[in-house]
């Protein structure tokens, strides 16, 4: 495993000469930010070794090297969901070949479902912290202590000085953002109304299908972390609707804007 991360990196670092610190996973609702990165170079997923090949819809799959807001960085255009068959290890990978590439803080956006009532959709939502449903770990398995500890510690999984960060650029731009926890949990089933309200009993205020094996080994090897959420449809009882893909899809290229603004300002900062 060890073997094949760092050949992928060395690969990747020998194709492109890249020296970003920053890598970014476009999950759903930042698709817009690419047009905003002065792109030098991409690489689909399918000519990099070792890499899995993305099978989801509205999810292109290919790295994207570049600069955004004057730094360097590495974007993940489609990631590997555990939904679509692939292990944790195959979910994680691309986190890990990162690090390997020298990369030191993370950014992640997804799509989810909204739990706390004082969310509507189309809201984004700063995550502040996660709750793992996903029922395994994508660090069980021997330790490489090459990457980090047995037991990592996650007190704070996303950093605190990030949010802050998001928030003053927020309020410098007028944009309104909401904060809270995200659960994650496989899918690739939408909730029931009985599994909304229970993620919003656990404390939840958003549910998605990603993020959280990304977030975990991210942390595992200390890269610093940032995730936002765009809440596409809503899990309160009372308003729940049928939803679907493309509705997610829909609600989640409206807050694009907000998205984008947020993760290119932040990177500027950084
Ligand atoms: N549940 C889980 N994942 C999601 C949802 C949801 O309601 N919306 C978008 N991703």
């Amino acid at each position: 495993m060890l073997k094949k991360i760092k050949e992928t990196a060395n690969y990747i670092l020998q194709q492109t000469q890249t020296e970003a610190k920053i890598g970014i996973i476009l999950g759903t609702g930042l698709g817009g930010l690419v047009q905003e990165i002065d792109i030098k170079s991409t690489m689909d997923y399918d000519q990099i070794p070792n890499f899995p090949v993305s099978t989801v819809e509205g999810h292109h799959g290919r790295l994207i090297f570049g600069s955004l807001g004057g730094k360097e960085v590495v974007a993940m255009q489609g990631r590997f969901h555990y939904y679509e068959g692939y292990g944790m290890d195959q979910v994680t990978f691309p986190v890990r070949v990162f690090k390997m590439m020298g990369i030191d803080t993370l950014l992640v956006s997804n799509a989810s479902g909204g739990l706390n009532p004082d969310f509507v959709v189309g809201d984004v939502m700063v995550i502040e912290d996660h709750i793992n449903m996903f029922g395994t770990n994508p660090l069980i398995g021997k330790n490489m202590e090459e990457l980090g500890p047995r037991f990592p510690d996650m007190s704070q999984a996303y950093s605190k000085k990030l949010i802050a960060k998001a928030f003053e650029i927020s309020e410098r731009n007028n944009v309104q953002l909401k904060r809270g926890v995200y659960v994650g949990t496989t899918g690739p089933t939408f909730e029931t109304p009985a599994e909304y309200k229970m993620f919003r009993v656990l404390g939840a205020d958003v549910v998605g299908m990603s993020t959280v094996p990304e977030v975990i080994v991210a942390r595992h090897m200390d890269v610093t972390c940032f995730g936002v959420s765009i809440v596409t449809d809503s899990g309160v009882p009372g308003e729940i609707v049928e939803v679907s893909h493309e509705e997610v899809q829909i609600v989640a290229a409206k807050a694009e804007p907000t998205m984008t603004l947020v993760i290119k300002e932040l990177v500027a900062s950084l």
